[in-house]
């Protein structure tokens, strides 16, 4: 059962403000206190859930002020009481949006049904108020999503040549602790961006087989300068955990919302313990953290989008790592209790399929050999791939757009093995460039690279597109995996 309804009651006529306090705890109402004074009544109201305010009072202020200060303060309901249903004392109320009239003497019924109108009334609106702010912020994010999408396709080509260089040049010099952290920040910003970008757009990608391990030990490098010095992270990742079956982006994501909550639980400090392990047909993920916990009331909201017990939070990290975990195919369990810490397990579909990161090894020099067509419309995007695919050992030919690579290779006398191109450019797009491209020389194949995220229309039938901001690790294995499919 609820517990019952707070009314304040403001009435300058005692014998009826007693009369009032009887009646209404007869109704089961409980009385939150009892005043002649419009001042008075401004302040009580706060421990009240409704006001019942004569709408004459004898002091300075009268009723009317009283309940438009209320409303601005508390916004609280107000239901007049009133001898004088005359219309220019229910006009001058109206300012107040009442919440209803009760005519002095009233019966006990027609008390309860009043207040009762108003109750609901008062309820209905602020649960009106609750859904416009959400509806508000969902627009804002999706604001938010838009601009990012309008300037990632030109901010991710930057940064694929801040990245490519910087890391070319760490090995110039052998490690440079400068380039180092020029590269370190780079690949925070690309980091940030995909973050930004998860929000705003439905990624279509399909899922690819993952090393979870790789993933956790990125997200906690990426983390480390906001992680603080009170905190131990305790890793006991499986060594030959399976793979599983997620999008790299959205994966990070979740280690990170989850990460930042135990960082958040533990002001003073305490340990992150993130372990893995294969578990039937899944690999289990868990982050455990020491802090202050939730309790079960909390815990029934904590996956609603804008659930939020913190000040500045959104209340969107774990309604991200749940829609992940949904759209991976998994699940998500939560316990936790008040001052005993907190522990998310997550069961993730594991594959038997060899993870794409583990593909590429990084540093390792890939050799290959054939011509390649590399289809970019900005030059230093243009130049870093060129420099990469060349060090691996493959004949590399320029082009700005699709018309150019068309008049390219028409022009080229040898045959091209692969043309890499951009999906979207000025004046013939990539998926324009292959079907051309097919009637002249079906060997040749054509693979997508893309600053956008998701998947433009365009890129419908595109196959697996190579995401910007790429490594030079991750561009070679894409062109080898893309050489070894067109010999098969
Ligand atoms: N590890 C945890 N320990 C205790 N409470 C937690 C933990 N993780 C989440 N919560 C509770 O769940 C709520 C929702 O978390 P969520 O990540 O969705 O949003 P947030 O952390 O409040 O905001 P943001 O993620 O934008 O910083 C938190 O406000 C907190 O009350
Ligand atoms: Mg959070």
């Amino acid at each position: 059962m609820s517990r019952p309804r707070r009314i304040l009651i403001v009435e300058d006529n005692r014998a009826i403000a007693r009369d009032l306090e009887l009646r209404l705890a007869r109704l089961g109402y409980a009385i939150a206190g009892a005043t002649a004074y419009a001042e008075d009544a401004i302040e009580l109201a706060a421990g009240a859930d409704l006001v019942l305010m004569d709408i004459r009072l004898a002091g300075e202020m009268d009723g009317i002020a009283a309940a438009a200060q209320i409303r601005a303060r508390h916004a609280m309901p107000v239901v007049f009481l009133t001898a004088f249903a005359d219309d220019a004392t229910l006009r001058a109320a109206e300012i107040t949006e009442p919440f209803g009239y009760v005519i002095k003497p009233a019966e006990d019924r027609e008390l309860r049904v009043v207040i009762e109108m108003a109750l609901y009334k008062d309820a209905a609106e602020r649960e009106r108020r609750r859904l416009a702010h959400q509806v508000r912020r969902a627009e804002q994010l999706d604001a938010i999503g838009l601009i990012a999408g309008g300037i990632a396709h030109d901010f991710n080509n930057v940064l694929t040549a801040i990245l490519s260089n910087s890391r070319a040049l760490a090995d110039e010099l052998g490690g440079h602790p400068r380039v180092a952290a020029i590269t370190m920040a780079a690949e925070r910003a690309a980091r940030l961006t995909r973050q930004l970008l998860a929000f705003g757009h439905d990624d279509p990608e399909q899922p690819v087989a993952l090393d979870l391990a790789a993933h956790v030990d990125r997200t906690l490098a990426i983390l480390a300068p906001v992680l603080g010095d009170g905190l131990t992270i305790e890793r006991a990742i499986a060594p030959d955990l399976r793979a599983v079956l997620a999008r790299s982006a959205e994966l990070e994501q979740l280690v990170m919302n989850l990460v930042l909550n135990a960082r958040d639980a533990m002001p003073g400090g305490g340990t992150i313990a993130i372990a893995a392990r294969d578990e039937g047909d899944d690999v289990v993920l868990t982050v455990r953290d020491t802090g202050h916990g939730m309790d079960a009331a909390t815990r029934a909201h904590i996956f609603e989008p804008f659930f939020t017990t913190k000040p500045v939070g959104t209340g969107l990290g774990l309604a991200t790592v749940s829609a992940v975990v949904e759209r991976s195919g998994g699940r998500i369990d939560v316990t936790s209790a008040l001052g005993a810490g907190t522990t998310f397990t997550i069961w993730l579909p594991a594959t038997a399929a060899i993870p794409v990161e583990a593909a590429p090894p990084a540093d390792e020099a890939i050799q290959l050999a054939g011509t390649l067509v590399v289809v970019e419309d900005d030059a230093q995007v243009r130049a870093v791939i060129r420099e990469i695919l060349e060090q691996a050992g493959l004949r590399v030919i320029e082009a700005t757009d699709g018309l150019d690579a068309l008049r390219v290779c028409r022009a080229h006398p040898g045959e091209i093995d692969l043309v890499l191109s951009d999906l979207v450019m000025p004046r013939l797009g990539g998926a324009d460039l292959a079907r051309s491209l097919a009637a002249d020389a079906p060997t040749t194949k054509v693979v997508y690279m893309s600053g956008y995220p998701g998947r433009s229309p365009a890129a419908r039938d595109a196959g697996p597109i190579l995401h910007k901001p790429f490594t030079p690790g991750e561009l070679l294995a894409w062109v080898r995996d893309a050489l070894e499919s067109r010999a098969a």
